[in-house]
């Protein structure tokens, strides 16, 4: 089968911890007889140097146009870089954003995934990580608090602000579908997190929720309270499975559960419109400051790629080689820089995707 996939290396690794994704990638079409191709396509910083603007139309339409987008990082140093003395529309960022508008990617799907040869950089006690955790957060990305209206105005002599929480039963119900999906794809249980005690919002959230759940009776749904679940994911990590919630909830949540999971170079991420298409990157930034240094973690880009197969391709089988070729070279005893910790031997990134990828 062949597929086609856009590329963004974008700036700063970004170029770097792509080269090792698609060293991974070429591997898998080898060994399963795939045929990926590549477009390269301009984002960020390098297209503020080549067309003057962060996205040009042309290059968002080869984004739409292909099965699926690969993304690095865009961006440079804030405090340093001439891409920042322009208008905020203009900056590398606004190019992330336009693309995210551009392919209506309502969907964000962070994995928090614990590795166990890296539970010393889980900030958890041993007893509370247990058997580890493995859970994914799908937030929804292009509604409530962040889209609604909002205006700041003087009421009876006093400054007053107002942001809405707005969501219509259509936006929840294409986002719970999603996650019932991604549930089927794993232990099957999807916990529903609101504020439903207090907010209108919430309360429609849970009963489309509830709805959509009958179409997927193998999956176990529980209904939360966003401060409980805060405190769930640190006392109890290992009980989610898949958790789905709203724009700022999820916002939060997802920082929270990344975090007990150690390092950033380790965390991927897709986002994904109502079809199978999806735009698939790592979680971090383009790190101007280990730029171009041979350093950078691939594992992020390599996983977010295997999230690709997974989602956007339905290729289970491969991208469960992918995520064992990584889990067996941590085995190994293989690390970068950023997850290097005495008695293991040290990899530069390209060594790093070599390695995984000679393991599938
Ligand atoms: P960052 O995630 O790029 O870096 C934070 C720290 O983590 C740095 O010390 C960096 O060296 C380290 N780091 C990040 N990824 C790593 C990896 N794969 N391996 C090893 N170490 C890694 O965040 P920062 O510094 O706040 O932002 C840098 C630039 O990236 C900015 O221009 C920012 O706007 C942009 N950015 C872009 C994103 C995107 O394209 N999706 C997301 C976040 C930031
Ligand atoms: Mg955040």
């Amino acid at each position: 089968m062949k597929y086609n996939i856009a590329v963004i290396p974008g700036d700063g690794i970004g170029p770097e911890i792509i080269g090792e994704a698609r060293k991974v990638l070429d591997k898998v079409g080898m060994v399963y007889g795939h045929d990926f191709q590549y477009t390269n396509v301009l984002m960020g910083g390098i297209s503020i140097d080549t067309h003057g603007v962060p996205l040009t139309d042309e290059a968002l339409e080869t984004a739409k146009n292909s099965d699926s987008v690969l993304l690095g990082a865009v961006g440079g140093d804030v405090g340093n870089s001439k891409w920042y003395d322009v208008a905020p529309n203009l900056r590398p960022e606004a190019g992330l954003l336009a693309i995210r508008k551009g392919l209506n990617l309502f969907a964000n799907i962070r994995p928090a995934y614990l590795y166990k040869e890296l539970s010393d950089a889980c900030p958890l006690k041993q007893e509370i990580i247990g058997d580890g955790f493995d859970m994914v957060i799908m937030r929804e990305l292009t509604g409530g608090l962040y889209f609604g209206e909002r205006h700041t105005k003087e009421v009876d002599g006093v400054m007053t602000a107002v942001d809405t929480l707005t969501y219509n039963e259509n936006e929840i119900r294409r986002i719970a579908v999603k996650a019932f999906d991604i549930a089927m794809k794993r232990r099957k249980k999807v916990t529903s997190v609101d504020k439903a005690n207090v907010l209108d919002s919430s309360r429609l959230w849970r009963s489309v929720v509830e709805e959509v759940a009958k179409d997927y009776p193998q999956v176990m749904l529980s209904h939360m309270l966003v401060d409980n679940c805060a405190m769930q994911l640190v006392m109890n990590p290992g009980q989610f499975d898949v958790i789905l919630t709203e724009n700022m909830f999820g916002d939060i949540l997802s920082d929270e559960a990344s975090m007990i999971t150690g390092s950033i170079g380790m965390l991927s991420s897709a986002s994904m419109n109502e079809s199978k298409f999806g735009m698939y990157e790592p979680s971090h930034g383009s790190a101007p400051d280990i730029a171009g240094k041979n350093i950078a973690n691939p594992i992020a880009t390599i996983l977010s790629a295997a999230m690709m197969l997974r989602y956007s391709f339905d290729l289970d089988m491969e991208a469960s080689a992918v995520e064992s070729a990584v889990e067996q070279v941590l085995k190994e005893g293989y690390r970068t820089a950023d997850i290097y910790s005495e008695g293991c031997k040290k990899v530069t990134t390209a060594e790093m995707g070599d390695l995984i990828a000679k393991r599938i």
